[in-house]
């Protein structure tokens, strides 16, 4: 029987304080949530999530003053992100402080935090009093969610509530740098652009693609994984729809694109992301648009790049990691 979805943010901190798993809302994606701080609450979120225990888990705060306690050192460069950022789509990876099991962070010797922006999730924060260990709301490596439905879809039935929050209105996941004192590196594309980040800091480093065959820079954030976010369906990448159309059956086949066009006549179905090619809100429309294809009658998805600025950049690394190679 799946969990029950509601609105009731002191019962979801009370189940939250006491171990439980929580599924919240917040701006980005759905976060499936366990107490930080408890090593066997956290080991909860691995285990519902399928999740490999290589891949560490994000802390949500409620507040700055919380991030004394979890991280050992705050450089500049993290005040800066902080006072433009949070709250915010914006993850920060520091040096984490002894107090965080190391299942969080598998193992590494840094810890990932943000102060989500969503009034609910902040409310639920603050109402816990504990920071909250949250990835995204779905089975590992597949698509995130965007609505309580999504979540209850595919884990209701492993976890003991979901808190409504109604559609996420970023709709990727948080931008995720590790900051030194000297750096600011990009670990994953995200809800904050990276030419947002370099007004407030300068110059973001951008480390090159892992390729398929070296998932490297996975060792390192694991979001990186070059499979990830994937639909069940093969989704290929093309430049050209008319193109598309000569090497499949369109009456198979289903599109993914960000503004309205001609071409899409012949397919099977259409997703199209923003009529007015507004990338902010394709990246809102965008994972449930690849769930709707993902469960449409067709063979394949077919997706176009977006423009790759801004929110586009996002959308091309979840394209590419959704993608057949
Ligand atoms: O928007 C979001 O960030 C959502 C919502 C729920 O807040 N959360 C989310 O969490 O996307 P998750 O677990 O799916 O992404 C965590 C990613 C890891 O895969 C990794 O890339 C990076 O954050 N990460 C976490 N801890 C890290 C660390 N210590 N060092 C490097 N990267 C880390
Ligand atoms: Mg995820």
């Amino acid at each position: 029987m799946p969990c029950e979805t509601g609105t009731e943010i002191a019962r979801a901190a009370k189940l939250l304080r006491e171990g439980k798993l929580v599924a919240f809302a917040t701006e980005t994606v759905y976060g499936l949530g366990a107490h930080a701080l408890d090593d066997r609450a956290a080991a909860g979120i691995f285990a519902a999530k399928e999740r490999p225990a290589f891949d560490p888990l994000i802390v949500h705060i409620a507040e700055r003053a919380q991030l004394n306690e979890l991280v050992s050192e705050v450089p500049d460069l993290a005040v800066k992100l902080a006072d433009a950022f949070w709250p915010g789509p914006l993850t920060m990876v520091l040096p984490k402080r002894e107090i965080v099991p190391d299942l969080v962070t598998s193992g590494l010797p840094s810890v990932a935090v943000r102060i989500p922006a969503h009034p609910i999730a902040r409310e639920l924060l603050r109402t816990a009093g504990i920071p909250v260990a949250a990835p995204s709301a779905n089975l590992f490596g597949q698509v995130s969610p965007t609505t309580a439905a999504h979540v209850s879809e595919q884990l209701g039935d492993r976890i003991d509530y979901i808190l409504d929050g109604g559609p996420c209105t970023v709709g990727l996941e948080s931008t995720v740098v590790a900051i030194t004192r000297e750096w600011v590196t990009l670990l994953r594309p995200g809800g904050t652009p990276v030419e947002v980040i370099e007004e407030v800091v300068g110059k973001v480093m951008i480390p090159e693609p892992a390729g398929p065959e070296s998932d490297e820079t996975a060792q390192h954030s694991p979001g990186m994984l070059t499979k990830h976010y994937a639909p069940r369906k093969p989704l290929f990448i093309v430049d050209d729809l008319s193109q598309a159309s000569k090497k499949w059956n369109p009456a198979e086949t289903g599109v993914l694109l960000l503004e309205e066009s001609p071409l899409t006549e012949d397919f099977a179905s259409v997703e199209s992301l923003s009529p007015a090619g507004d990338l902010t809100e394709a990246a809102m429309n965008f994972f449930a648009a690849l769930r709707r294809l993902d469960k449409a009658d067709i063979a394949r998805i077919v997706a176009t790049p977006f423009p790759d600025q801004g929110l586009g950049r996002a959308l091309n690394d979840r394209l590419r990691r959704a993608s057949v190679r």
